[in-house]
């Protein structure tokens, strides 16, 4: 039994880390990178020990690559950055995202704030286990095999524990059960009725992704289904479709503009009703979602596929995401399945993922499909309501200018003043683009001129063009009123 008065100050001291990290988020996205990590270790999300290895580049050599992969020649390193101001769950997290993507970190911090002035993000998950499947693509007498897993369901089970998964058994992990499905065996042209049946095993695969121990757990049930039946097992695998559990997560928010809420429910029903809108809608939560997986070393490509899956469960490609106005408040969901792991794999071998996870102070694979499930639906929230306010574009440019700037090839004391020349463009057309940007920097380069003053004509003849463009917008604006 947990002592009352240990229970009292362990709270206190969560709540006093919460307020602490609240101030620390404070004004994060201005700080220099040495400042950055300053407030990360007051935060107690890295240490001076993390630090140092950041700031060295991260991994180097190449004998961990060797362990996964074949042929290696190197690592390839994407940004690593931290998403601020997300309380899940009432707790205050750091939130690790690797992701090569302008705006993504800044949209998820922004909408984090947003929410914690209106409201809560809350999580749960439903059931448990991943599912591996194995296929017997011809099944000779189904009610003979139904009838063989029933009789030596607890058999097998204690067998696969004894034999295949006796630590995680010992963890609490294991099989949870079997399903036997059923589907035609033919293709579109057959006329036979034979069927193809389906065995659905579920394994609770404690905290790993689970997807290496469930393939070793069918291949082995393959052996003793084969050995009791006339049947021959065609494929065993995992699936990653695994609906046997969900994690959601739930956005409330109160005192919004209720013009605002009402477009971000349209726009979700727009992704609900339009598999063309549902993929960039979930591209967007997956955004959020993919870049913690990659920061904690996990298998986003399994999460994805399990994540559009689902999302197609209905019979028709559907956003992942539902938002709602009930009563002066906006309602978000999300739900989906997400195979994630805090042991095995990448997750504590590769140094980066380590400190990951420990930023994020999580042990549990819970936990962490927890925090994706938030992250995805906030990632969301933030298109929704960049999309149906300012747009897309404004959030992207500051950066999307620096990468023109750079794209150019614009070096050291040219990069302001391309960058500078690019706002003003931008300001006036509203869009802006990279034969600009080498536009900008071929006049900037002329030895023979005095390059302002081009600069200077160059965004004349770009505001010309732009009054223009505006004169004819408003003459056939003017012509249809008239009508
Ligand atoms: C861009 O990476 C993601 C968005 O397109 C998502 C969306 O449209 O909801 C902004």
């Amino acid at each position: 039994m947990v002592n009352s008065s240990n229970k009292q100050s362990t709270e206190s001291a969560k709540s006093s880390i919460d307020k602490k990290r609240k101030c620390l988020f404070k004004g994060f996205s201005r700080l220099t990178l040495a400042e950055r990590f300053s407030r990360l270790i007051e935060m107690g999300a890295l240490t001076q020990k993390d630090v140092r290895y950041l700031k060295s580049g991260g991994i180097k050599k190449t004998e961990l690559a060797e362990k996964f992969i074949e042929n290696v020649i190197g690592y390839f390193q994407i940004p690593l950055g931290v998403a601020t101001n997300f309380c899940i769950d009432g707790k205050r997290m750091v939130i690790p995202m690797a992701v090569e993507e302008t705006s993504i970190i800044a949209a998820a911090s922004k909408t984090a704030r947003w929410i914690n002035e209106y409201g809560s993000i809350n999580t749960s998950i439903k059931g448990s286990g991943v599912i591996g499947q194995i296929q017997i693509s011809q099944v000779q007498n189904l009610e003979n095999l139904k009838k063989v897993i029933l009789e030596n369901e607890r058999d097998w089970i204690k067998k696969v524990h004894q034999e295949v998964i006796p630590s995680m058994y010992k963890r609490g992990g294991g099989i949870k059960g079997f399903k036997v499905r059923t589907l035609p065996s033919g293709g579109e042209e057959d006329k036979t009725q034979e069927k193809m049946a389906v065995i659905h095993v579920i394994v609770d695969t404690c905290n790993a992704m689970g997807a290496n121990i469930v393939n070793q757990v069918c291949e082995y049930l393959r052996t003793l289904i084969e050995s009791h039946t006339n049947e021959k097992v065609s494929v065993c695998i995992v699936s990653n479709l695994s609906d046997s559990c969900l994690t959601s997560a739930e956005i409330v928010m109160s005192g919004l503009d209720p013009q605002l809420m009402e477009k971000i429910e349209k726009a979700s029903l727009f992704a609900e009703k339009d598999p063309y809108r549902a993929a960039t809608s979930n591209k967007g939560v997956m955004n959020g979602i993919d870049a913690v997986l990659i920061a904690t070393g996990n298998d986003w490509r399994a999460v994805s596929a399990g994540v559009h899956a689902y999302s197609a469960r209905g019979g028709q490609y559907q956003s992942i995401t539902r938002w709602r106005v009930k009563k002066d408040q906006l309602y978000g969901y999300f739900s989906a399945p997400l195979m994630v792991g805090t042991v095995g794999g990448m997750t504590r071998l590769h140094p980066t993922s380590k400190i990951c996870l420990k930023m994020l102070g999580i042990k549990e694979a819970s936990q962490l499909s927890r925090i994706c499930a938030a992250v995805g639906l906030v990632q969301n929230l933030g298109a929704l309501r960049a999309l149906t306010t300012v747009g897309i574009i404004e959030g992207h440019m500051k950066l999307h200018i620096q990468n023109l700037t750079l794209g150019a090839g614009a070096k050291g004391w040219e990069i302001p003043v391309i960058q500078k020349h690019l706002e003003i463009i931008f300001g006036f057309k509203n869009r802006i683009s990279l034969s600009q940007a080498v536009e900008a920097l071929k006049a900037l380069r002329k030895k023979t001129a005095n390059p302002m003053e081009t600069l200077k004509k160059i965004r004349e003849k770009h505001q010309k063009q732009a009054l223009a463009t505006l004169k004819k917008i408003k003459a056939k604006h003017e012509k249809w009123i008239d009508k």
